[in-house]
């Protein structure tokens, strides 16, 4: 298999007793997309910021495109783009003149920073804003003012930092399409998300994060397949929820979740569940169920269990 283009082994980094990464491990393939999923303070930012050469680890090591983030900073930047957890656009200036104060900054010449910026508004639907003050854009065209600055330099890599939290789901959509697009042309990205759809919808893989470490990686469906199935019963009676929870624990060996006034879920531990026994043990128990239906779990199921304090790794 051909070297990942992102590449962390060990990653470690303290700020002062809060140790926000424990040895965090990421392989990322040349033109995929990899999704970094974690609850709030999970290490997320903080390993983007490694990866992006903005901070140094502590110990271990990371790569890109074969260069190291310490020790070849340089080379790592000029293949890189980033747009952080907080948009960095300025605010007074329009949006034509971010893109060509980031051109600049970027050392482009005058001409090329010019016609970048107009190829970028045009390319990801700003034109028509283009000449506003930032301070007038929604909060979705500012994040999506910020992703295109990230792309003034044509990145190999590009690392999304939450790139659409506090967004509806309009522009959220639109920022999907944007990242698409990009993926289509060959970048790499690296996306944190605490959205378990945003991760389903683009990522080619998942590392879940927790407490500074992965604690599972995998395809959306390979980690879907990791807990088992779902159990979900709809009652024709409500009053019959207690005698059904009893009937469903024996099954599962976990307390199912209420869902509704009359319906229940729960985990099974393996598939080797059939939908026949599971009716024949409701009937035996005297609970009418009006539907009994096995699922795979959704991404938020997987992602709640793993993350889950009492069964996280530490
Ligand atoms: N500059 C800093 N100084 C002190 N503590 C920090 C600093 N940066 C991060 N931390 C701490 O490190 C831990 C990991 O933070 P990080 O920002 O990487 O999490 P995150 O996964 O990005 O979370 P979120 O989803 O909230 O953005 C947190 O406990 C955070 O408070
Ligand atoms: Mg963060």
């Amino acid at each position: 298999m051909a070297d990942p283009i992102v590449f962390a082994e060990g990653l470690h980094k303290s700020f002062g007793d809060t140790h926000a990464l424990r040895g965090l491990d990421l392989s990322v393939p040349r033109g995929t997309v990899c999704g970094v999923l974690g609850p709030n303070g999970a290490g997320k930012t903080t390993a983007v910021r490694i990866l992006a050469t903005l901070s140094d680890p502590d110990a271990g090591h990371a790569r890109i495109a074969g260069y190291d983030v310490v020790r070849d900073a340089g080379k790592v930047r000029a293949r890189i783009g980033l747009a952080g957890q907080h948009a960095a656009v300025d605010e007074k200036l329009t949006g034509r003149g971010n893109l060509r104060m980031f051109g600049r900054l970027s050392h482009l010449s005058r001409r090329q920073a010019h016609r970048r910026a107009d190829e970028l508004l045009e390319r990801f639907g700003l034109m028509d804003a283009a000449d506003r003050q930032v301070t007038g854009y929604s909060g979705g065209m500012r994040r999506r003012l910020d992703l295109i600055t990230s792309l003034i330099l044509r990145p190999e890599v590009l690392f999304l930092d939450e790139p659409t939290t506090g967004l509806d789901p309009r522009s959220r959509g639109e920022i999907w399409d944007n990242v698409r697009e990009l993926v289509a042309d060959g970048t790499t990205v690296l996306l944190t998300t605490q959205y378990l759809d945003e991760a389903d919808q683009l990522a080619d893989d998942i590392a879940v994060v927790d407490h500074g470490q992965v604690i599972a990686t995998g395809t959306p469906d390979e980690l879907k397949a990791t807990i088992g199935d779902r159990l979900d019963v709809v009652l024709e009676d409500p009053a019959a929820l207690s005698q059904a929870a009893t009937v469903l624990k024996a099954l599962a060996g976990t307390d199912p979740t209420m869902t509704g006034a009359d319906r229940l879920s729960v985990a099974l531990p393996d598939g080797s569940f059939r939908l026949a026994d599971i009716v024949r043990e409701l009937d035996r128990a005297e609970v009418a169920a009006a539907d009994v239906r096995l699922r795979r779990p959704t991404l938020d199921e997987v992602f709640l269990r793993l993350t889950d304090r009492k069964e996280s790794v530490r």
